[in-house]
């Protein structure tokens, strides 16, 4: 038990998998899981238990920005002794070369965020996702003929910004894409020593304005829960 998840010790696997929206993480544990059983309701932040391929894997909605889905990775690692979390989350491409439907692998995260700037007292913190987990889903997406790009991303605490160019150095400095969660988790895991990736579907490119349907927003999503059970379960 904790502030926001009213599990008991023991309900929450060792391995989460992170989508924002919490029906996501209903729909994965249906859907992937055997056996599944949800193991929190408190502000409908749904997330479930249940067994991949002969591993427990619980999977739990973070809801969306730093903020919010640093409250669910600091409890789920402090309180329930998660080692393995891998965010499963849409982004905006920053990059003409990506398609709606790509798959990217999250290597860094920069951020506008200033979450880090109070931590370390002005100063910069480099988040970075864990090296094995990303060379496991990277091998496991190539051999899935996924092609992911990796690299880093952009985790920005603004959706709706008011300058029409705000990505531009930001892609000009090479920037895959931009999300609003992954800083917060590399960081939490880093505080921790514990694991973490952050794998993406495009659902949007900022530059050309496509954006994904939901029958592939749908096929993305259980592409990367695909690859996130089996990066975290091998
Ligand atoms: N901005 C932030 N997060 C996102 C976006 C975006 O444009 N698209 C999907 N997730």
């Amino acid at each position: 038990m904790s502030i926001h998840i009213n599990a008991d010790p023991g309900q929450i696997a060792k391995t989460v998998l992170l989508p924002g929206d919490p029906l996501r993480a209903k729909h994965i544990a249906e859907t992937l899981l055997e056996d599944a059983v949800c193991f929190n309701t408190v502000r409908n932040m749904l997330g479930y238990t249940g067994n991949y391929q002969g591993n427990m894997v619980s999977v739990m909605g973070t809801g969306m920005g730093i903020p919010s889905h640093s409250i669910y990775v600091h409890e789920l690692i402090s309180n329930f002794g998660v080692k393995t979390l891998i965010r499963v989350g849409t982004c905006g491409a920053l990059q003409t070369g990506l398609g709606v439907g790509d798959i990217i692998l999250a290597m860094s995260a920069s951020t506008d965020s200033h979450i880090n700037r109070l931590r370390f007292n002005g100063m910069d913190f480099a988040p970075t996702a864990d090296f094995g987990l990303l060379l496991r889903a990277y091998e496991i997406s190539r051999d899935l003929k996924l092609a992911p790009a990796v690299g880093g991303i952009l985790s920005s605490d603004v959706f709706y910004n008011d300058e029409a160019d705000w990505w531009e150095q930001w892609a000009a400095f090479g920037l895959l894409a931009v999300e609003m969660e992954a800083a917060g988790l590399y960081t939490l895991a880093a505080k921790f020593s514990v694991r973490a990736l952050a794998i993406l579907t495009v659902s949007d490119n900022i530059i050309t304005g496509d954006k994904a349907t939901s029958e592939q927003r749908e096929k993305g999503f259980m592409q990367m829960a695909k690859i996130a059970l089996m990066a975290a379960c091998n």
